[in-house]
Order: structure tokens, then sequence, then C-alpha cells
């Protein structure tokens, strides 16, 4: 049973391994990936965000689960180009209640393969951009708070978040950190 973890499970500071086969188990994760983003109404998730540590994102960007032809999977993504940039607001959905103005690229160039296994390169710009770059962000272990101005505000809300998680693990919802980061390293596709 899969959930959304929340900021610091060590999941999201976790550089995600590679996807080296696309299987029925992979499948399946992307399948409950999706349930997990639209039970959250959030428009991207990235498989560390339900401690998979897999190089994988799943995106719909309408948030809608009647508008699945809209659901898009991007494994092994890598940004190849950036033009320009632009800052708008964002949230994420391992930081309940936290939004903050981030500068990103305007436009990128995105690699990856879909779920058939096909290779895919997609030239994004606006939301789709942004989302792409902040979950791709998430597989390499960044976290939009990375990118946030500091102030007292996101300092509050932050330590908010983090006495929430620390009480989730002294209640037994969650192991200790250095379980957490053994399972992850035990996790993943042979
Ligand atoms: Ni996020």
């Amino acid at each position: 049973m899969l959930r959304i973890v929340t900021y610091p499970h060590p999941a999201l500071r976790y550089e995600s391994k590679p996807v080296t086969r696309i299987d029925e188990d992979l499948r399946a994760k992307v399948a409950e990936m999706f349930d997990l983003m639209y039970e959250a109404r959030g428009i991207g998730l990235a498989a560390n965000q339900a401690a998979i540590p897999l190089r994988f994102f799943v995106l719909n960007l309408t948030a809608d689960p009647d508008q699945a032809d809209q659901e898009q999977v991007f494994i092994n993504p890598e940004i190849i180009k950036r033009h320009s940039s632009v800052q708008e607001e964002e949230g994420c959905l391992s930081f309940p209640g936290l939004y903050g103005d981030v500068k990103r690229a305007k436009k990128i160039r995105v690699r990856a393969y879909d779920l058939k296994g096909e290779p895919i390169e997609i030239d994004a710009d606006e939301l789709f951009s942004r989302a792409i770059q902040h979950e791709t962000d998430h597989l390499d272990g960044k976290l939009f708070i990375d990118l946030l101005a500091p102030s007292k505000t996101v300092n509050a809300k932050v330590k908010e978040i983090e006495s929430a998680f620390r009480a989730d693990q002294a209640s037994g919802i969650y192991p200790d950190d250095a379980t957490l980061r053994k399972l992850l390293e035990d996790a993943g596709q042979d």
C-alpha cells in the first residue's frame, strides 16, 4: 500500500535509480501513483514521493481522473534543453499547505521513455514545463523548498510539516530514518 510521503522522509532526498525494465510491477506502481495523485488533487507525482526509489513520475495537468487521456508517464527523464526563465507559484504534495514563488526555465526539452518503453522527446512550456522540472528535480532528490526565497513564513511552515512527519514516526506510522534509508537501498528492480 503506497502513500504520499511528506518532508523530511528520506525518500525525498534519495537520488532515484534508473528504471531498467517496464513490467507488470512497474505498471501497477504507476496506476497506484495516479490514484494517489488524484486523491491528493495534484497534477504530478514522482516515484520517490511514494517511497519508490525509481526514476519515473506521473503527470496529468488537469488533475482530473475523468480525463485519463491526459495522463503521462515519464520514465528515466532527462531535461536536455532549458530556455529563458520565469517565476510562478508552486506547491508540492510532500509539503502540504506550503506555496511559494519558484524561478524555473520557461521552456524545456525533455527526453524520456513512456510506459510502452518508447523513447519520447517533448518540448514543453508554461505549466507543463514547470511540472516536468519540479518532478524531475524530485527524482534527483531536489525539492522546491531549495529554490524558495527564505522567509519566516516558509521556515515556520516547513518546521510544522517536519514536526508532523516526526510525530508520525513516533507513533509508528513510519520507522526511523535509518530503516527507511535501508528500505530504499533494498527496493527497486533487479
Ligand atoms: Ni513535489
